[in-house]
């Protein structure tokens, strides 16, 4: 969501006569579009801005994304030179908030709730085969250990004609995939009954889009996977079969404690109930290790439970308290050390279980999207298979943007590598 707001004010930029430079030191201007899931991004992004302090002639700077919303006019203190804060749900405003900079500084804009449509259709691209659409925005969910809802507000569903228009738009310009994006797409339309359009009814519109080869969707709440989606997905053409579903712990006393609103039992249900309706499907997760009064045994449950599912991949974090989130009321009592051995642990766990579905497919024939050049002398091909998974073979840049049959010949550091069946 992040880049995808980076490219909507790289639109706006572009607009007032701005270009794109490559190094800060060209700069007139530099926004920070932040991240605050987890305390390192955090303290990444202040380490980076604190160097710009030493540069000769500083540009003008801001904060932008979820520490802009979550820190607001605290971030002066902390960065004395910044000169303007533009929150997630202010993104419309930057045109006005940079006039009023250049003005008098410091500027801060940060508002609770999204409400305004952004210009997406003059987004600054980066890619030309590939684009992120954004259909639903914030979270109720409130997990006790996150802070989204707290940066980006309620759940706010985007217009179905606006997202079709856009994703026509984007066909029509020579975009093959488009990856629908929300915090929790499967709430999708819940908080608009009215305009009667479930998430799988969107995808059902979007799938009739010609010329769109593949729809992609992240993130999917557990809780709100319906029937008519799971049915959506394995029928749909265009839609690939991977779903992004985060489990977070495999112990049932700390989904509780981090109000995931399911239990074990029901997360592996609904993971039945999608592999039989969606055969091939791949499923990714996010867990986090080290939440607070996990015992080894509760991180045993989970380690377990990734290895029963066989994830095709996972996004592995140890906990980190946030401000102002409700488990922040229990210490943080995991050591560091024990911490870092689960997630060690996982990530190697994890490393075997790719390496082992990427092996199966050996021999086999599957359909890439062929993406962007590879290697030195740009002789390969790279893209994705419908799961997911990369995929390097033999090819010309006249095949970029088009579905390739590749079949697999080997897999060298969880890719795979194969040629092109003619
Ligand atoms: N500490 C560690 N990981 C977190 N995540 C969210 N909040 C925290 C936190 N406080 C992880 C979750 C979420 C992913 C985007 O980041 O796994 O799904
Ligand atoms: Fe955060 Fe939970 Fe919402 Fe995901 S579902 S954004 S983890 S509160």
């Amino acid at each position: 969501m992040n880049e995808l707001d980076s490219e909507v004010m790289a639109g706006i930029l572009e607009r007032r006569g701005f270009s794109e430079v490559t190094s800060e030191e060209e700069a007139d201007i530099l926004i920070f579009n932040t991240c605050s899931v987890r305390d390192l991004a955090e303290r990444k992004v202040l380490g980076k801005i604190g160097r710009l302090g030493k540069l000769e002639k500083r540009p003008l700077i801001g904060i932008a994304g979820c520490m802009a919303s979550s820190k607001k006019e605290a971030l002066f203190q902390k960065v004395p030179y910044l000169d303007f804060v533009v929150g997630t749900n202010n993104i419309h405003e930057l045109d006005a908030i940079l006039d009023e900079a250049l003005q008098k500084r410091p500027v801060t804009r940060v508002s609770p709730q999204f409400t305004e449509e952004l210009d997406y259709k003059r987004a600054k691209r980066k890619d030309s085969i590939k684009a992120s659409v954004s259909i639903i925005r914030g979270c109720n969910k409130f997990c006790t250990y996150c802070v989204v809802p707290y940066t980006r507000g309620r759940e706010v569903s985007r217009l179905p004609e606006s997202i079709v228009d856009e994703c026509k738009t984007l066909a029509d310009r020579g975009y093959k995939e488009v990856m629908l994006l929300g915090q929790n797409v499967n709430s999708y339309g819940k908080d608009r009954p009215e305009w009667g359009c479930s998430f799988a009814a969107l995808l059902g519109r979007l799938n009739d889009i010609s010329g769109l080869e593949r729809i992609r969707f992240m993130t999917s709440h557990p809780v709100d996977i319906s029937d008519e989606l799971m049915v959506a997905i394995g029928a749909l053409r265009h839609v690939a079969e991977y779903v992004h579903f985060p489990l977070q712990a495999g112990s049932n006393r700390i989904l509780r404690k981090m109000n995931r609103g399911y239990t074990v039992e029901e997360y592996l249900q609904k993971v039945q109930k999608l592999r039989a309706l969606v055969p091939d499907v791949a499923l990714g997760t996010d867990i986090i290790v080290g939440f607070p009064g996990e015992t080894e045994d509760e991180f045993r449950q989970t380690y377990d439970m990734v290895e029963q599912i066989g994830y095709s991949n996972s996004y592995l974090f140890a906990y980190s308290p946030r401000k102002g989130t409700p488990s922040t009321r229990w210490a943080d009592d995991v050591p560091k050390e024990a911490k870092e051995e689960r997630l060690q642990k996982l990530i190697d766990l994890q490393n075997r279980i790719t390496t082992s579905h990427l092996e199966s497919l050996i021999g086999k024939e599957v359909e890439v999207l062929a993406e962007e050049e590879s290697g030195k002398d740009a002789t390969c091909l790279k893209g994705r298979t419908r799961t997911w998974y990369n995929v390097v073979f033999p090819g010309s840049s006249d095949q970029l943007g088009t579905l390739q049959r590749v079949v697999v010949q080997k897999v060298i550091n969880q890719t795979l590598f194969g040629t092109i069946i003619t």
